[in-house]
């Protein structure tokens, strides 16, 4: 048996919100944004818009680009750092809106690898077990929820949309694909992180007016340990499959950061025109990004049935991680 990208689809708000509008919010100018991050603009939710609504969307494409039905899917896992809820799952949301059956729903947490993790985990269920033949895998985020609009160090660099894949188990293929190398390190978990909210810190007046809902980055030591692990991860994948990298169509990265995208590129020999960027219109959309990306990828005609495709992400936790794709 073998496991296919049957269809992706993607949603991105209506609002956008340029460099120029974030000079008027913060210190900061649309040349340092550009410079430092290749980012121009990012899409904004609508107030009463949540990350379950964009993933409803970008499903609905998925499953029109499969030429499936909600009804048709066995299982839904959907990655996401900003869910409508702590519970229900956004998965079980997605379930009722798309019609489903009552089938096996779950959301996973793994920020900005989520949408990789989630992969990771179909796939699993997939091989396991024939019943899983059409799962699911939506990443959505509106972080613009969590961002702290007045820290420049923060707020210009993450936008909200949706991707999503459906992956189908088909009879009689002979692919070892996907091949993947997932990770975390859990001694970084300060880098990155929302630090109120969950059990450790429940909201409270203080967590307010501490502003300890948004989210608190390290920046400069993100960067150099995103490029580490994605390299890392996509050279073991690489090595494990068999495959050299001019044998690879498109690499799609986490949209995180331009200069992250490119020294990603360089490390791995990859020419520049293999490797998927979309940063500049969209930010960091964490585990939406590589769905988005993906999709915008297809339906721009940069991925031909059968490319190979190598996927890498990296993200708080710190989690990180590589798959290896036949589109
Ligand atoms: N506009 C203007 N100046 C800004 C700014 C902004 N939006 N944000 C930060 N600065 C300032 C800093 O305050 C600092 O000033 P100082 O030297 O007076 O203290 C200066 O710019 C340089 O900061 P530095 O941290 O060296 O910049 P950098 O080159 O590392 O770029 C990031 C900053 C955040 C763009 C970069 O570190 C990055 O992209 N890191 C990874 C973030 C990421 O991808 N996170 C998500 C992972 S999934």
């Amino acid at each position: 048996m073998s496991i296919y990208i049957a269809g992706t689809g993607s949603y991105l708000p209506e609002r956008i919100l340029t460099n120029a509008d974030l000079e008027k919010l913060v210190d900061t100018s649309d040349e340092w944004i550009r410079v430092r991050t290749g980012i121009e603009e990012r899409h904004l939710a609508a107030r009463d818009q949540s990350s379950g609504d964009m993933a409803k969307i970008a499903a609905e494409r998925a499953l029109e680009a499969a030429g499936i039905s909600g009804a048709d899917l066995s299982a839904i896992i959907v990655a996401s750092t900003t869910p409508d809820y702590t519970f229900p799952n956004t998965a079980c949301l997605l379930q009722h809106a798309l019609g489903c059956r009552p089938i096996l729903c779950y959301d996973l947490s793994a920020a900005c690898s989520g949408l990789l993790y989630s992969l990771e985990n179909a796939t699993s269920l997939m091989r396991a077990n024939k019943k899983y033949r059409y799962v699911l895998v939506c990443g959505a985020e509106k972080l613009s929820g969590i961002v702290d609009w007045s820290d420049r160090n923060t707020c210009v660099l993450f936008g909200d949309g949706a991707g999503a894949f459906v992956l189908e188990n088909r009879d009689g293929g002979d692919d070892h694909l996907p091949v993947s190398c997932l990770g975390a390190n859990g001694s970084y978990s300060d880098t990155l992180k929302l630090p109120a909210g969950g059990s450790r810190n429940p909201a409270s007046f203080e967590t307010v007016e501490k502003r300890m809902h948004y989210i608190k980055m390290e920046g400069r030591e993100t960067f150099k340990l995103a490029i580490k692990a994605m390299v890392e991860s996509s050279n073991q994948v690489l090595t494990d499959s068999g495959v050299s990298p001019d044998q690879v169509a498109l690499v799609i990265p986490h949209q995180a950061n331009r200069r992250i995208i490119q020294a990603v590129a360089q490390r791995l020999t990859v020419p520049p025109d293999r490797v998927f960027d979309n940063v500049n219109r969209y930010g960091n959309t964490s585990a939406a990004s590589i769905g988005i990306a993906f999709d915008d990828a297809v339906r721009s005609g940069r991925l031909k049935r059968g490319d190979l495709v190598l996927l890498t992400s990296f993200g708080s936790g710190l989690t990180w991680g590589a798959m290896l794709f036949r589109y």
